[in-house]
C-alpha cells in the first residue's frame, strides 16, 4: 500500500468521522487567511472537500479555487458535492503540478502538510505557483498534539507525519523563502501564515 491507496481508502468515511465542530473551525482558518472576494485559491490536499464551501463564502462567485488532490477516490467525493464552475479539480501531487508560475493569490493546506513525501520540493513549487505578495496557509485545525498522536497510532505510511512546532515551522518557511511567517499553535488549533516576498521594483 502506498500514500495514494491509504487516501483513497480513507475518503468513503472521512466527512462521517470529522470532529462534530469541525466547520467553526474551518471557517475561522478562513477568517484568519484574510482571503477577498474575487481571488484566486489553491487548495491542497482538498480531500472531500470540506474548506471549499468555507472559501466559497468569501470568494463569491467571480473568486476561482483549483482543489488538487493525489486520491481519486477523495477527489471523487468532493466533485459528488457538486460546487459551482468556478471550483475545479486536479488529480495530482503538489510535489508535481504543472501549475502555471505565479498564479494563485492564496494557497491553503489543511490537514496536508506533515503528508508531503518532500517537503522542500513541496514548499518551492507552492512558491513558485503564488503571486508575488501572495499567502501561504498551513493548518490544522484540530491542533498539532492531536494530528501528530492520530498519526502515530494510524498506519506506518503516516506513522512519521509530523506537524512541526511552531518555532520550527517558522524557520521551514523562512528557509524556504517565504516571509513574516507566525504560527498559531493553540492546543486545539494550529495555523501557519507567511508571505511570498513581493518582487523588486526598479
Ligand atoms: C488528511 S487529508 C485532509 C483532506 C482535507 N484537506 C481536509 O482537511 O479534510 C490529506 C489529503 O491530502 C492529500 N495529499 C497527500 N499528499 C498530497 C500531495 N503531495 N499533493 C496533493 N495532495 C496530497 C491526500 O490524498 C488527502 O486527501
Amino acid at each position: 500500500m502506498d500514500r495514494v491507496d491509504f487516501f483513497d481508502d480513507l475518503a468513503s468515511h472521512w466527512d462521517a468521522d470529522e470532529v462534530a465542530d469541525i466547520d467553526e473551525r474551518l471557517q475561522r482558518v478562513v477568517s484568519l487567511s484574510r482571503i477577498s472576494e474575487g481571488e484566486s485559491v489553491l487548495d491542497v490536499g482538498t480531500g472531500t472537500g470540506i474548506l471549499i464551501p468555507h472559501l466559497l463564502g468569501t470568494l463569491g462567485p467571480s473568486g476561482r479555487i483549483i482543489a488538487i488532490d493525489i486520491s481519486s477516490e477523495m477527489i471523487e467525493k468532493a466533485k459528488a458535492k457538486r460546487f459551482p464552475p468556478n471550483v475545479r479539480f486536479l488529480l495530482a501531487s503538489i510535489e508535481n503540478s504543472s501549475l502555471p508560475n505565479e498564479y494563485f493569490d492564496r494557497i491553503f493546506c489543511n490537514a496536508v502538510y506533515p503528508h508531503f513525501e518532500n517537503k522542500q520540493r513541496a514548499l518551492s513549487e507552492l512558491k513558485r505557483l503564488l503571486r508575488s505578495g501572495g499567502t501561504l496557509i498551513i493548518s490544522h485545525p484540530i491542533g498539532r498534539e492531536r494530528v501528530n498522536s492520530i498519526h502515530r497510532e494510524s498506519s506506518s505510511i503516516v506513522a512519521e507525519d509530523r506537524v512541526p512546532s511552531a518555532a520550527k515551522m517558522r524557520n521551514i518557511l523562512e528557509e524556504a523563502g517565504f516571509e513574516r511567517a507566525y504560527v498559531i499553535d493553540e492546543p486545539e488549533f494550529y495555523f501557519a501564515h507567511a508571505l511570498k516576498p513581493r518582487a523588486n521594483r526598479i
